[in-house]
């Protein structure tokens, strides 16, 4: 079941291979675990994780099996996708701040959210935002090339950028209020309700207040009074006909396709605030860590720049910049911006001879998966050439999975791998970056999603 491509070229040895985390070889002990879990969740994997197709244990959790065999990945999120659902924990920590959108919501609530927002993702629909990321795209290769000879926060940047992509997507005339003030609100509520709390963890009911959502209230109250003023204002331009087409009105004008039924101004705007939360960290850290992959591989930048200046001037166009595509694929694959999926036996299930209890988790962990030595030659290094189409189809189903599989499969996946591709031809067209002699290690830190723990601060160079 190994995805086996030519790794020779350029020589394997002179790949890039990022520093992360090494595997755990002993168990952890409970209370060095439950740190381990709220510090950064992807140290406490272990060794066999990377070695074995099923891993099943009893932890502080309760029993955890973490299934990284493909057949089986296909059988728990799709086959048997009714018997595995999304878990008390996931729940827990989302559903406070997120309301019942599309990732937290479940049953027949989300099942009729599904049905009613996929027009909205399909891809005709999404290629009509590409006008929109191609001016995010190019006002911020602007600024990058006024920062040419300076030092950029990148992972800054980078959130900053996707943000303006969502406000162009969702509300084309923009925030009432600064975009930057939304963003920092976004940042804050996330690292608020980040951290795994332990009393999530046990099972300890939702009346005990939990410090982190405590944080994080202030931020969610300003999220929701900016939306509720947004759509107010959208309505009114509707009753007009002046609406533009974007998501804020395709989501107010969506029917459920079985009953012609719309969403409700509540469940409108807890879909606007899970497509802010899932949509602009996740793509933001592909971008950060494929920027950071590129400046340590110059055979790589080179290539990508090949690919971008022969496309010439203007916006560009996804299809045409193969290697783009596969340099984010490939970054998404060592750092991939969810690390795992989880979920709950309804009932008692078994993968051969071992037993899933009902009620206990199963995990499909991207960053396990990605790594595993079954399942990818050479599994460190940085070699975006799996990803070409030539190559693709040696990639075996159900081993890259950055956005889940199934029913539950990102909604937004074509979205974010379209703006990606096209930030990116806009971040290279206009400097290329060196990472300081200086700059901390750059190791990930697992907070909901995957980013740089120190962050990150490159030198910019600029490309005339
Ligand atoms: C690189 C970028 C992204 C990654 C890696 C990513 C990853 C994922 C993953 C892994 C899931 C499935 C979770 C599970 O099965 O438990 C998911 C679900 C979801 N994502 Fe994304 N996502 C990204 C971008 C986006 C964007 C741009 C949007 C919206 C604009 C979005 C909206 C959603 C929603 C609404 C769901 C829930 C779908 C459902 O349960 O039906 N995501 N995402």
């Amino acid at each position: 079941m190994s995805a086996t491509i030519d790794l020779s070229e350029p020589k394997a040895a002179a790949r890039f291979r990022p520093t992360v985390p090494p595997p755990l070889t002993e168990p952890l002990g409970l209370f060095a675990f439950l740190r381990a879990a709220r510090k950064n969740p992807i140290t406490t994997w272990m060794d066999a994780h990377f070695k074995l197709p099923v891993v099943a244990a009893e932890g502080a959790m309760g029993r955890i099996t973490l299934v990284s065999d493909p057949a089986l990945i296909r059988s728990v999120l799709i086959e048997k996708a009714e018997n595995y659902r999304k878990d008390d924990l996931q729940r827990r920590v989302l559903a406070p701040g997120l309301g019942n959108g599309l990732l937290s919501a479940e049953g027949d609530e989300w099942r009729l959210q599904r049905r009613t927002l996929a027009p909205i993702f399909n891809a005709r629909t999404v290629q009509g935002f590409s006008d929109a990321m191609n001016a995010a795209g190019a006002r911020l290769g602007r600024r990058l090339a006024r920062r040419a000879g300076k030092q950029v926060d990148v992972a800054l940047e980078m959130t900053r950028v996707t943000l303006d992509v969502l406000e162009r997507t969702i509300f084309t005339h923009g925030l009432p209020s600064d975009p930057d003030a939304l963003g920092r609100a976004i940042t804050r509520f996330l690292e608020a309700v980040g951290p795994i709390d332990p009393l999530d963890v046990f099972g300890v009911p939702d009346f005990v207040p939990r410090i982190g959502r405590l944080r994080a209230r202030p931020a969610g109250r300003f999220f929701a009074e900016v939306v509720d003023e947004l759509i107010a204002r959208r309505k009114a331009l509707m009753a007009q006909g002046e609406a533009p087409r974007d998501l804020l009105t395709l989501l107010l004008a969506a029917q459920d396709p079985e009953t012609g039924t719309g969403l409700s101004d509540l469940a409108v705007k807890a879909n606007i605030v899970t497509f802010i939360a899932a949509g602009h960290e996740t793509t933001a850290n592909s971008l950060t860590w494929t920027l950071y992959c590129l400046s340590q591989d110059p055979a790589a930048q080179a290539r990508l720049e090949a690919e971008i200046d022969a496309a010439g001037p203007g916006g560009f166009a996804v299809e045409r910049l193969p290697y783009t595509r596969a340099v984010i694929e490939e970054a998404m694959r060592l750092f991939p911006p969810v690390p795992f999926l989880s979920r709950q036996a309804v009932r008692d299930d078994r993968f051969g001879r071992i037993k899933v209890p009902r009620g206990s988790l199963v995990m499909v962990a991207p960053w396990v998966l990605h790594r595993h030595q079954l399942l990818w030659d050479d599994p460190e290094a940085f070699v975006p050439e799996r990803f070409l189409p030539e190559n693709r189809d040696s990639i075996a189903r159900f081993t890259y999975l950055p956005f889940g599989a199934g029913p539950r499969v990102c909604i937004g996946q074509s979205f974010s791998v379209q703006e990606a591709v096209i930030l990116l031809a806009h971040i290279v067209r206009a400097v290329r970056f060196h990472l300081p002699a200086d700059h901390p290690p750059v190791t990930p830190l697992h907070r909901v999603t995957l980013r740089p723990e120190h962050g990150l601060r490159m030198e910019a160079e600029g490309r005339a």
